[in-house]
C-alpha cells in the first residue's frame, strides 16, 4: 500500500494563518507532502488563495473579494487575527503556491471556491496557471461545486479532480465515474474500509479531510486512503513514520 500523501489543510493552519505563505512553509517543515488550499478570485482577474468568499474573517475588510481589486487585495494583514506576530502576512496569490510546490515534491489540492460566487471561466484560468508552473501531474482540483469538476476534467482530461462532499452518499465511486473523476475527498466520517475497498476496485481513491485527531487518522490509514487533508501535518507525519 502507498503512503497516504499527508495535506496540510489550508497549510499548517493549526499554527499559522491559514492560508498564508507561512502556513504553507510550515506544513512543509513539518512534514507535509501535500498542500490543501482554497481558490477564489479578484474582481480584476487574479486567482488568491483563502478561504471565504468575504475578506472580513481572515484580512480585515468587510467585502468579498469577487468585488475587491487585487493591489487593494495585497495590502491587507491577512495574518494578524490569528496572533499580531503573522502581522506581516498577506493573502497569497495562486502563482506564489505553484512557485512553492514547482521548487519541491509537493502535491497541491487546489479547491476551486465556486459553489456561492461562481465565478464563471476559473477551471480554464486555473488550469492555464498550472500548466504554466508545469505541476499538471501534481495537482488535484477539487470542489463542492461537481459541474465545476465535470468542466475540469472536459477541458483537462490529464489532470486530477477530487468531489467534495459531507455525506453518506450511496456508492460515490459510481458517481464519481459519471464525471470521470479520480478521487473522493468526503468529510471522514463518510469513509468506511469497505467502501475504500469497493473505489480502489472501480480505480478512485479516498482524500478524507479534515481529520486532526491521531485514532481517526490511524482508522483511516488502515482503510487503505491515498491522502488525508488535516491541519496537523505533524501529528499524520509522526504516525505514518511510526508505521514505517
Ligand atoms: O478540501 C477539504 C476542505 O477544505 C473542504 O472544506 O470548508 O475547509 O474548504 P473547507
Ligand atoms: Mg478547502
Amino acid at each position: 500500500m502507498n503512503t497516504p500523501i499527508n495535506f496540510a489543510h489550508r497549510g499548517a493552519s493549526a499554527y499559522c494563518p491559514e492560508n498564508t505563505m507561512a502556513a504553507f512553509a510550515r506544513a512543509v517543515e513539518l512534514g507535509a507532502t501535500g498542500i490543501e488550499t482554497d481558490i477564489q478570485r479578484t474582481k480584476d482577474g487574479k486567482l488568491v488563495c483563502i478561504h471565504d468568499d468575504s475578506l472580513l474573517r481572515t484580512a480585515g475588510l468587510n467585502r468579498l473579494v469577487n468585488d475587491t481589486d487585487y493591489e487593494e487585495l495585497s495590502h491587507l494583514d491577512a495574518g494578524s487575527w490569528f496572533d499580531p506576530s503573522f502581522s506581516g502576512e498577506r493573502v497569497p496569490t495562486l502563482d506564489q503556491l505553484l512557485q512553492l510546490a514547482a521548487q519541491s515534491e509537493l502535491i497541491l489540492n487546489l479547491e476551486l471556491k465556486n459553489g456561492v460566487v461562481l465565478y464563471p471561466g476559473m477551471e480554464a484560468e486555473v488550469i492555464a496557471a498550472v500548466r504554466e508552473a508545469g505541476l499538471a501531474n501534481r495537482v488535484v482540483l477539487s470542489s463542492f461545486n461537481h459541474y465545476s469538476l465535470a468542466l475540469c476534467k472536459q477541458l483537462a482530461p490529464d489532470i486530477r479532480t477530487g468531489i467534495l462532499y459531507m455525506e453518506g452518499l450511496f456508492r460515490p465511486w459510481e458517481y464519481a465515474a459519471t464525471l470521470k473523476a479520480d478521487a473522493l475527498h468526503a468529510y471522514h466520517y463518510a469513509v468506511l474500509p469497505e467502501w475504500v475497498h469497493d473505489a480502489a476496485e472501480a480505480g478512485i481513491v479516498y482524500h478524507p479531510f479534515t481529520v486532526n485527531e491521531d485514532r481517526e487518522m490511524v482508522r483511516l490509514i488502515e482503510a487503505g486512503v491515498a491522502g488525508i487533508i488535516t491541519d496537523y501535518p505533524d501529528r499524520l507525519n509522526a504516525l505514518l513514520a511510526e508505521r514505517g
